[in-house]
């Protein structure tokens, strides 16, 4: 009997301890986590205690928790198990929270309703993975380990962009797009709205925006190889947010504390906005369509001159231009209460302004010396409408060029150059740099994931650091991944290339940098798969795929080697054409290709288990991946 008490009470013992070292594995890392000793089980009845001024987080407390154990949730001042506490806490800022879990309860406290509802989110990641299910989860214990946390954001500026440009993503789209954003504490979400591929706002004082520049004929497959359309051919692809749609995203960001930035692209990306008002071009045709997905500009000479095939620039000297988009950020201004409007301002070929003679007679009144020049004159002319409009002009970094105007803030892209010259200049910045948080680049092996201008993986992604050193802090506002869609065609993809790059990004601009630990994210991102099964968001396994390299010796042969994103995986290979399972070649050093190879097959395990999935590399994808001679 006595033998059999005890057992209970190891299994008990081991009981708990399993549910702390499984709940804790909160992203972004906290800045102080204390795990108590024993685990809070929800009541039949979860009552929330919480002031009145704490509704929207309330409201939303009570239809998740309710949704997902399928228990009655009340508000009520006595037995709560879930209280929620305005605090006067200095420390906590206006984002930071505090997060108790104990025999009496959950009590989160916070000096704003925003501090709130990341404690919440905290709240979510410790309980069973089923809170985060659209529907009722009977068979779950709804227990929690005790913990005591206290947490608030490094940066204020944590981002993701969205292009709805090249692909439309709908208003619903957009909102799931925003509830699955928030559980990792990003607060802002750039929506690039026009682009050469589709104007996607509703402009009631130029209707031709959306009627022409909303709509082209509908392509599928792989982007950039799109045959060219028919003069006939059906405007079917499309769409856009009319102004009510606008006030409905705003209000709902709003309520997950997010705030929506709007970006206009121009004057390059200006094909759709061509395609309805030609006259706004140097070039007099009135032959513009909205493109879709041909290539039609050549990219040598990126850094410096690019060249339009099909032009898409607004002429910087026109008067029109400038009247129109007053027009333009004006409605805009009007919809968006974010203090910035954000102008695009990259990429912007110039090979027409040169042949254009209003080009040249802008130069002479204004004695601009060359085409960036030109595009400064443009960038500073667009800043004096958004500030007319009582807001502040952000930019890509290109605006860097020929000067920054008065109080422009920048978004570095290419790389994290442009953002520290722009903070050297005392301008605000955002580091967005494409190789660490461009997540539409391919996450894993390219022939397995599909080729996307580059790659980028998550242990990559993991080592964004948006302050560099020297730079003065109070320059960086914080960092953003950007999501371009170009070949992303749905909102499942739109997820796939997010997660689990967005936890790492997350970490960056939230944590403490000294509380990152790339062992244990990937840990905790293992756990998160499990959350974001249960949340049916679809993520991407690419970190348990080989990473696959090839060098050519001098007598020509082709050498591979195997590595690993992350520790603690077996590869095994075949070299026949066969499905290899761990009885096959097991990677151990890099290896001679035998020449009559076709194709390299290699899979990833743990502890015996298949974890990875099959990778089907083609000979002549290994051969060009070659890159020098031994
Ligand atoms: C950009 O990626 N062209 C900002």
């Amino acid at each position: 009997m006595k033998v059999n008490k005890f057992i209970l009470l190891l299994l008990a013992f081991c009981c708990i301890g399993q549910i702390n070292a499984q709940s804790i594995n909160i992203i972004p890392e906290p800045i102080n986590v204390t795990i108590g000793k024993g685990v809070y089980q929800l009541p039949k009845t979860i009552a929330i205690n919480a002031p009145s001024s704490a509704k929207e987080v309330t409201d939303q407390i009570t239809k998740q928790v309710s949704k997902a154990t399928g228990r009655n949730v009340t508000l009520s001042k006595n037995d709560a198990s879930i209280t929620l506490e305005i605090l006067k806490f200095e420390v906590l800022g206006s984002e930071g929270y505090t997060l108790n879990v104990n025999a009496n309860g959950i009590v989160i406290g916070a000096n704003t309703n925003a501090g709130l509802f990341y404690g919440w989110q905290t709240l979510q990641q410790i309980m069973p993975a089923a809170i985060f299910a659209k529907s009722t989860q009977p068979n779950t214990q709804w227990q929690l380990p005790y913990v005591s946390i206290m947490d608030k954001p490094r940066f204020a500026w944590r981002g993701l962009m969205l292009d709805v440009s090249r692909h439309f993503f709908t208003k619903a789209e957009v909102k799931r797009y925003i509830d699955d954003m928030v559980r990792y504490k990003y607060n802002v979400l750039h929506l690039h709205l026009t682009d050469d591929q589709g104007w996607r706002i509703e402009i009631k004082s130029m209707p031709k925006l959306t009627e022409v520049g909303a709509w082209r004929p509908e392509r599928k497959g792989k982007w950039a190889n799109t045959k060219a359309p028919a003069l006939d051919e059906p405007k079917s692809y499309g769409g856009f947010y009319t102004h009510e749609d606008i006030k409905e995203l705003v209000a709902y960001a709003k309520s997950k504390f997010v705030e929506i930035v709007p970006e206009i692209d121009v004057p390059g990306h200006s094909m759709a906005m061509l395609a309805a008002y030609p006259e706004l071009s140097t070039v007099p045709t009135n032959k513009f369509s909205v493109n879709i997905g041909q290539e039609f500009i050549d990219w040598e000479g990126m850094n410096g001159h690019i060249t339009a095939k099909i032009e898409n620039t607004l002429n910087p000297a026109s008067e029109k231009v400038y009247t129109a988009l007053d027009k333009i950020f004006g409605e805009v201004a009007e919809l968006f209460p974010s203090s910035y409007i954000h102008m695009g301002g990259d990429e912007c070929p110039k090979n027409n302004w040169e042949k254009s003679s209003d080009v040249m007679d802008l130069m002479k009144r204004e004695n601009l010396q060359n085409q960036q020049e030109v595009q400064s004159y443009f960038v500073k002319r667009v800043e004096k409408i958004i500030n007319s409009k009582g807001k502040k002009l952000m930019g890509w970094d290109e605006i860097l060029e020929g000067g920054l105007p008065g109080n422009a803030a920048v978004m570095s892209w290419r790389g994290m150059k442009g953002g520290i010259e722009a903070a050297k200049q005392n301008h605000k910045v955002v580091m967005s740099p494409n190789d660490y948080t461009y997540i539409d680049y391919y996450q894993g092996e390219v022939t397995a994931e599909g080729k996307v201008y580059q790659g980028l993986r998550l242990n990559r992604t993991y080592q964004f650091e948006p302050l560099p050193e020297g730079v003065d802090p109070t320059m960086i506002l914080g960092g953003q991944a950007n999501l371009w869609t170009e070949q992303v065609q749905d909102i499942r993809n739109a997820e796939y290339m997010t997660y689990p790059r967005a936890l790492a990004v997350a970490e960056s601009v939230w944590s403490p940098k000294e509380k990152k630990n790339w062992d244990k994210f990937v840990g905790k991102v293992e756990q998160h798969f499990e959350k974001l099964d249960a949340a049916e968001i679809k993520y991407s396994k690419s970190m348990y795929d080989a990473i696959v390299t090839t060098k050519l010796n001098t007598k020509g042969e082709l050498l591979v080697s195997v590595a690993s994103e992350i520790s603690g995986l077996s590869f095994y290979y075949s070299l026949d054409e066969s499905l290899p399972d761990n009885y096959s070649n097991v990677y151990s050093n890099t290896f001679v290709l035998p020449e009559d190879v076709s194709i390299l097959r290699v899979i990833g395990y743990r502890d015996g288990k298949q974890i990875g999935k099959m990778l089907s590399i083609p000979m002549e994808s290994l051969k060009s991946r070659a890159k020098r001679v031994l």
